[in-house]
């Protein structure tokens, strides 16, 4: 497979949309182009804006891809996932504890086989790019083979990315136990392997804190400085039995997020999943860090986990994104995630406006792992990962989305009726990697 980017001039027509800033706290957020162009040259954004304006600057020559009647936006980013736990997404548990023990480290365990953790990570991959996601955060397994053949799979279709393997020397099967000090080396050789070759970057993964010793945590906090430009990532305040388990294991702490915190594991490129049972001071010190929350709406539904308080997060700042948590999650599409989101706001009495969720699903998440230069938006000289979204997908889309009288209701409309079907096409760093063919 070729990974190389036209290396020419290409526009593509159609209604442009892309965010500057967060519609909660900033008026005039969002740059939206009815007929809008957007010019890629190789794999960088040149310009986005107003057909008529833009179209006159293009030199002779330039084919423009004609997208009209469809909507295009920077590609999803979804900041908290499991790849290898595509296969087993949808098995249901009581709770979170028993969902692990059952499913989730069995089909863990064969991820220390490269060539299945290979196969899996293409179907993932290709999974992702069909729902218009074109960055994650990803949790790998703790064999350092999930890694590579994560990266690699990524590699080959030139995708920003950003994995880790998982730390867990504890509390686990012995055949997903590693050992602080083997954790710790392992997670070094592949920072030196990966992080920034590429579009690859690496997380520091300590899985929870019940599954870390404190000796793990702390070795963990050591690379974090050691590297400062890398990722960390974990679980946080899911649900009520880990927290239960976690104020026995660390007696301590001041809260479960306190105890990332004394083992030097909040600083900006934090991403906390899940973040439901936080309290203000919580929220206060994820703000203060710069640490940023991945919300799982799917997946807090589906394990019964609990409902992400908007209100104290925005209270407090707190830089927030989407998430799926696959296999936790229920669903690999943003759009899918964004409706639940929505009802989660609604449950607990607050509103989330149909932009400010596509600015989490894009910008806000970009801003969340500070890759806002990069990716999330159409600012010139970013990335070229960008979706087309056809809101005429499906019968129903095609007769609702005809009434909406405004983008606000369209928009809201994509988010709460839209799937992988509204997804027409999605392209990586300028290259064209999902086209949906027609039904
Ligand atoms: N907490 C620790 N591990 C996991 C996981 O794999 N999924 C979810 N949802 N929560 C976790
Ligand atoms: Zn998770």
């Amino acid at each position: 497979m070729s990974i190389a980017p036209p290396n020419k001039l290409q526009a593509y027509r159609a209604s442009v949309l892309h965010f500057h800033a967060d519609p909660a706290f900033t008026p005039d957020a969002f740059s939206w182009h009815e007929d809008g162009l957007l010019i890629v040259d190789g794999d960088k954004v040149q310009a986005a804006g107003d057909y008529a304006t833009l179209a006159a600057t293009l030199p002779e020559g330039v084919a423009v891809h004609d997208y009209r009647g469809k909507l295009i936006m920077p590609g999803f980013i979804d900041t908290h996932l499991h790849f290898p736990q595509t296969d087993m997404i949808a098995s249901p548990a009581p709770s979170l504890l028993p969902w692990l023990e059952k499913y989730t480290f069995p089909t863990e365990r064969q991820f220390g086989d490269q060539q299945h953790a290979r196969e899996v990570a293409e179907f993932f991959l290709d999974e992702l790019l069909r729902c218009g996601t074109t960055t994650a955060m990803v949790y790998c397994t703790v064999h350092k083979e999930s890694v590579d053949a994560f990266f690699e799979a990524s590699e080959a279709r030139n995708l920003r990315m950003v994995a880790g393997k998982i730390l867990m020397d504890r509390h686990c099967p012995d055949f997903l136990c590693d050992t602080a000090e083997g954790g710790a080396r392992e997670s070094e050789d592949l920072i030196r392997k990966w992080h920034k070759r590429g579009r690859s970057l690496y997380a520091i993964t300590p899985r929870f804190a019940p599954t870390s010793s404190e000796a793990q945590l702390a070795l963990a906090g050591e690379l974090a400085a050691a590297y400062p430009d890398t990722f960390i990532q974990t679980h946080v305040s899911e649900n009520h039995a880990e927290c239960a388990w976690v104020r026995e294991l660390y007696p301590k702490s001041r809260s479960y997020l306190d105890v990332y915190d004394s083992h030097g594991l909040m600083r900006a490129r934090s991403m906390f999943g899940h973040c439901i049972w936080l309290d203000d001071a919580d929220f206060a010190r994820m703000a203060e860090t710069g640490a940023a929350a991945a919300i799982c709406p799917t997946s807090n539904f589906f394990l019964g986990s609990g409902l992400f308080d908007f209100e104290k997060a925005d209270a407090a700042r707190v830089h927030l994104s989407l998430a799926t948590d696959v296999g936790g999650g229920t669903s690999f599409s943003m759009l899918q995630t964004m409706n639940e989101a929505y009802k989660v706001a609604r449950l607990k009495g607050s509103y989330l406006p149909a932009a400010r969720m596509f600015y989490l699903a894009t910008l806000g998440a970009a801003r969340s792992m500070q890759l806002e230069d990069s990716i999330g938006s159409f600012a010139p000289g970013t990335e070229a990962d960008f979706i087309v979204l056809d809101p005429a997908c499906t019968p129903l889309l095609a007769r609702r989305t005809e009434r909406c009288a405004n983008l606000d209701e369209l928009l809201f409309v994509l988010a709460l009726l839209g799937d992988d079907r509204a997804v027409s096409a999605t392209y990586a760093a300028g290259r064209k990697v999902h086209e949906r063919l027609p039904a």
